[in-house]
């Protein structure tokens, strides 16, 4: 039987470090700021978005929520994120996305200052990470590191499968797994035979956003399991990609869905907000 990996329990103790760092740096005068930018109205993103302020209260980060109607233009949003680049009192910007089809998502993104880009989605901080000089780390990517370094995993020399090549989260996932000696396999939707590149898998991870996409006959026994999937299912519960109840007796390790990844991304996002206001206090210094 899998050993489940508790993600609130180790976002949490990432949480109350990040909340020490905070009060030492509100003692020499600076409050870490983020802003977090919502376009209409997508209920999944609301979630999030609540999440994001719940932990920013949580580690004594100044949060500022701006909700913008559906209708607002491209012009409007990067006028806003112009004036929040140029804000002293704001270390990190964040836009959840999806954005409504009217915008450009590429250019919104690279508006963000790569300096406040706590998302690591800017080219510029893209292109940090592919070398391997971190400043931001992608979130998601970096939670599943700190989730796997707490249950004692490392990825050196195994073969990790990561399922789903988005930028935001299988990309990234690569190259930080490819940072610590795994060796690496990519899929997508056109892989030929998905369940046996994934059964080679010594730790699998799965960011493909279908539920339960991920059956034990895809895993080797064994294997590390990391679900990044936040779906729902038939019946409208909460479910990740992978089958829990088919995987669980095959796996060594899985991570459950909620209460896995997701936490470990909003506790990352805090430590970059974090990281870039003690930067900037230093580069002032
Ligand atoms: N939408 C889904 N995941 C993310 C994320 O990590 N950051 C942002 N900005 N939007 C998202």
């Amino acid at each position: 039987m899998a050993q489940k990996i508790d993600g609130k329990a180790a976002a949490a103790r990432v949480k109350e470090e990040l909340a020490l760092q905070v009060c030492k740096l509100r003692e020499l005068g600076v409050t870490p700021g983020l802003a977090v930018i919502m376009v209409g109205d997508n209920p999944a993103s609301a979630v999030y978005v609540r999440n994001k302020e719940k932990a920013a209260q949580q580690v004594g980060i100044q949060s500022k929520m701006i909700h913008l109607p559906e209708q607002t233009t491209q012009a409007q949003l990067l006028a806003l994120i112009e004036e929040l680049n140029r804000d002293a009192g704001i270390h990190g910007i964040l836009v959840q996305l999806p954005l409504p089809d009217h915008f450009d998502e590429r250019a919104v993104l690279l508006a963000i200052s790569p300096n406040k880009d706590v998302d690591a989605f800017h080219p510029q901080n893209v292109g940090h990470i592919m070398i391997g000089d971190y400043g931001f780390l992608p979130c998601t990517p970096a939670g599943v590191m700190e989730l796997i370094h707490t249950a004692g995993i490392s990825p050196r020399g195994k073969h990790c499968v990561v399922v789903g090549r988005s930028n935001i989260v299988g990309k990234p996932m690569a190259m930080l797994l490819l940072h610590e000696d795994a060796t690496v396999t990519i899929c997508h939707s056109k892989t030929a035979d998905l369940p046996s590149v994934t059964r080679q898998a010594d730790m699998l991870v799965s960011a493909v956003g279908r539920a339960k996409f991920i059956t034990a006959d895809m895993v080797k026994p064994g294997a590390v399991v990391i679900d990044v999937g936040m779906n729902r299912d038939e019946n409208g519960k909460l479910c990740g990609d992978v089958d829990a109840a088919s995987v669980e007796p095959v796996a060594g390790y899985l991570t459950p869905v909620p209460g896995g990844v997701g936490p470990m991304t909003v506790a990352m996002l805090m430590r970059n907000t974090v990281f870039s206001a003690r930067r900037q206090l230093e580069n002032r210094n």
